[in-house]
């Protein structure tokens, strides 16, 4: 078995809870919130593999408002410029799930590096840990974005192997999202293999 020396995160639905958004969404439309970080989660995530499809890059705020906006007439719901500030925002300051601050600090213990390996703009990724207090426990925060493309595409996970210094075989990745990782989920059914 390889030694590992550092474990890459996952941020957004890995140690960050992208439903926090919800309490944002029922304040502007009561009832409605989980509905919508629903539709709006799912179609952020489709907008990102489309468009590293296309090779038609832009950040992930980006991604995340114009799905914010799919997701409005969707459902047709009104969304004012003003809303729509006030729900982007509220995923720059999502809330970690509550065993994550412990547990990184007991993996930091362990001597273990630490990193972020995300979809997110260096910006998000930053605001997200900063506004939790948690930027102290990653040794990096690693953004698709110098590489331009998003995960699963292969080049994003060369990040942390650059970062650490690394083999990839050395580093532990965590996501708690299927599709992420160099698992050939297609292959093999749905059974996740590396
Ligand atoms: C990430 O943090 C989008 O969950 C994905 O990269």
């Amino acid at each position: 078995m390889n030694h590992i020396g550092a474990i890459a995160f996952d941020l957004y639905g890995t140690l960050f809870d992208v439903h926090s958004v919800i309490d944002q969404c029922e304040q502007r439309y009561p009832a409605r919130g989980r509905e919508i970080s629903t539709i709006w989660r799912q179609k952020q995530l489709e907008y990102t593999w489309l468009r590293s499809l296309m090779n038609r890059y832009v950040t992930f705020e980006q991604a995340t408002e114009d799905a914010l906006r799919y997701t409005a007439r969707h459902l047709k719901l009104d969304l004012d410029d003003e809303t729509k500030a006030v729900l982007c925002d509220a995923y720059l300051k999502l809330r970690p799930f509550p065993e994550v601050p412990e547990t990184l600090s007991r993996l930091r213990e362990r001597g273990l590096g630490l990193a972020i390996l995300s979809n997110g703009s260096p910006h998000s990724i930053g605001s997200v840990v900063g506004h939790a207090g948690l930027r102290d426990r990653f040794d990096h925060l690693l953004s698709v974005d110098p590489v331009r493309i998003y995960k699963p595409h292969d080049r994003a996970y060369e990040l942390p192997e650059s970062a650490f210094g690394l083999s990839r075989a050395s580093i532990l990745f965590v996501s708690s999202n299927a599709w992420d990782g160099t698992v050939r989920l297609l292959e093999t059914g749905g059974r996740m293999k590396r």
